[in-house]
């Protein structure tokens, strides 16, 4: 492994929590029942493909200025939710991981779909750590598409085939897979079949 791309919610830090309580508060309030399997499918996806899918699923259209009033409030309730985030919300052995990574010389990219993507780096303090940063404000293809990964290989300037991606969300797996690069699914068998390997948290896999 020359390159590690990595995801950011639920694989670095444990924001995937918000994003859900933030979709389901959202989700309600137009009337749309959404379970933690309804969360799974919007893992990974943009924000706006995320509220596309939820109205989908209620069978409720709405103009292009609804959307952004719905988007802009999910993000306002996602951010309260993350205001209080600090250094101790990165995931078990993440930041270890990063920092083993880093002295081995490999290089580290995030991908990542958020467009909060800047500001969590940084509360965590660990902007200073990526060679490469992928986001929800350079790519506009969500995963499943695998554009943020090959992007971010092409920022570290290796093929897929030297990188490894770390995810937790079905549609990330299904983009690393896609963009011919190997993947470690953070997380369950069940519900990541698609990926090489599963490691509960990044610590159990740095110890292998
Ligand atoms: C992904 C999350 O990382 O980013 C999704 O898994 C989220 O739950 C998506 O919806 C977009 O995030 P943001 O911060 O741009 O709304
Ligand atoms: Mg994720």
């Amino acid at each position: 492994m020359k390159g590690a791309i990595f995801d950011l919610d639920g694989v670095l830090v444990d924001t995937a929590k918000y994003h859900y309580q933030a979709w389901k508060r959202l989700a309600n309030s137009v009337g749309v029942e959404f379970s933690l399997d309804d969360n799974e499918h919007l893992k990974g996806v943009s924000r706006a493909e995320s509220l596309e899918l939820i109205l989908k699923k209620g069978n409720i259209e709405k103009s292009a200025e609804e959307k952004q009033a719905l988007m802009d409030v999910k993000n306002e309730w996602y951010l309260e939710l993350a205001a209080e985030m600090n250094p101790d919300e990165a995931l078990p052995g993440a930041i270890p991981f990063l920092e083993s990574c880093k002295s081995k010389g490999i290089k580290i990219a995030l991908g990542s779909s958020s467009k909060n993507a800047p500001m969590i780096l940084e509360r965590l303090g660990i902007t200073h750590l990526f060679d490469a940063i992928v986001d929800g404000n350079v790519v506009s293809k969500s995963k499943p598409d695998p554009t943020v990964f090959l992007t971010a290989a092409e920022k570290l300037g290796l093929t897929p085939s030297e990188c490894i991606v770390f995810e937790d969300a079905i549609s990330g797996v299904q983009a690393a897979k896609t963009g011919g690069f190997y993947c470690v699914g953070i997380g369950t068998k069940e519900v990541l079949p698609l990926a090489d390997e599963i490691a509960t948290t990044l610590g159990e896999y740095s110890v292998r």
